[in-house]
C-alpha cells in the first residue's frame, strides 16, 4: 500500500481483520463500509474478498486521497468518502461494517483533531470511538447485517461485546492475536502500567475482533461461519 505521510500505516490490527474476513467469506457479495479507512488497505482487502461494493470513510483529507490512490493503483473500485464516522454515508445501508477504530488508551479524553495521533487515540479509556460506533452502527446496517470491528483488549473486550449486545446485536470475538509494542504503546507504557492496565514486564497486547450481527431484526443476509474464539 501507498501512504501519504501522516497516513496510518497497515499493521497487525489490520491484517487481523482482513485475514478474518477472508476467512470467514463475510463479505462475498455483500456491500461493505470501511470506517476509519487510513490507507484503504481494508477496503481494498474487501474488494479482493469478493464484496459487491465497497465504501471508505475517514476523518482525514490524506487518508481519503491515499485510499482512492491505494483503491485505482490496485484496481479495486472503492468510493471513498471523507467526514466523521457514519456522517458521510447517512441514510445508506450497508451489510458488513468494518472498522479498525483508535482504541489506544491515551492520557486524556481530548481527541486529538488534526494530528496523526486521531488514527490511534482513544480517550483514556480507549473508548472513545469505539463506542460511538457500537451506538451508531445499526443506523447504516440493512437487517442481519454486521458489524467486523478490531481493537485491543486494553480498550475493554467484555465492554465491547455488553454495549453491542445491549443494542440487539449478537455478539462474539471470532478472533485474537497477541502483538509486540509499536513505537505508540512502547511510549505509554509506563502510564498504562501506572494505571494498572499493563502487567509488570508486560511488552506484548492481546487484539481481538468483534462479530456482532444484527440479530433483533429479521435477517436478509447469511453471515459467514465464524467460530467463536472467545
Ligand atoms: C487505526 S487507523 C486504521 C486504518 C486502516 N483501516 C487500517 O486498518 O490500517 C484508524 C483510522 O480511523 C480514522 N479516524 C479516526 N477517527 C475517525 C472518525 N471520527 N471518523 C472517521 N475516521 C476516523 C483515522 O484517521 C485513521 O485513518
Amino acid at each position: 500500500m501507498l501512504r501519504l505521510p501522516g497516513t496510518y500505516r497497515a499493521q497487525g490490527d489490520t491484517s487481523l481483520l482482513a485475514d478474518t474476513l477472508t476467512r470467514g467469506q463475510s463479505v462475498v457479495g455483500r456491500r461493505v463500509l470501511d470506517l476509519g479507512t487510513g490507507s484503504g488497505a481494508l477496503a481494498v482487502a474487501a474488494v479482493r474478498a469478493g464484496a459487491r461494493s465497497v465504501t471508505a470513510v475517514d476523518l482525514s483529507l490524506r487518508a481519503v486521497l491515499t485510499a482512492r490512490l491505494n483503491g485505482r493503483l490496485h484496481r479495486a473500485p472503492v468510493r471513498v468518502r471523507r467526514g466523521d464516522l457514519f456522517t458521510p454515508v447517512a441514510g445508506q445501508q450497508f451489510d458488513v461494517v468494518l472498522a479498525n477504530p483508535p482504541y489506544v488508551p491515551a492520557d486524556s479524553d481530548r481527541l486529538p483533531r488534526h494530528r496523526r495521533g486521531r488514527s490511534w487515540d482513544g480517550g483514556r479509556d480507549g473508548r472513545a470511538v469505539i463506542d460511538r460506533i457500537c451506538d451508531e452502527v445499526a443506523t447504516v446496517l440493512a437487517p442481519g447485517g454486521r458489524l467486523l470491528m478490531v481493537q485491543s483488549v486494553l480498550a475493554g473486550e467484555r465492554q465491547t461485546l455488553d454495549r453491542l449486545d445491549s443494542r440487539g446485536f449478537a455478539s462474539a470475538v471470532v478472533a485474537r492475536a497477541e502483538e509486540p509494542f509499536g513505537p505508540v504503546m512502547r511510549a505509554r507504557a509506563e502510564m498504562l502500567r501506572a494505571r494498572g492496565l499493563l502487567r509488570p514486564g508486560q511488552d506484548r497486547e492481546e487484539l481481538v475482533v468483534v462479530d456482532a450481527v444484527a440479530s433483533s431484526v429479521p435477517s436478509t443476509v447469511t453471515g459467514g461461519d465464524f467460530e467463536d474464539v472467545a
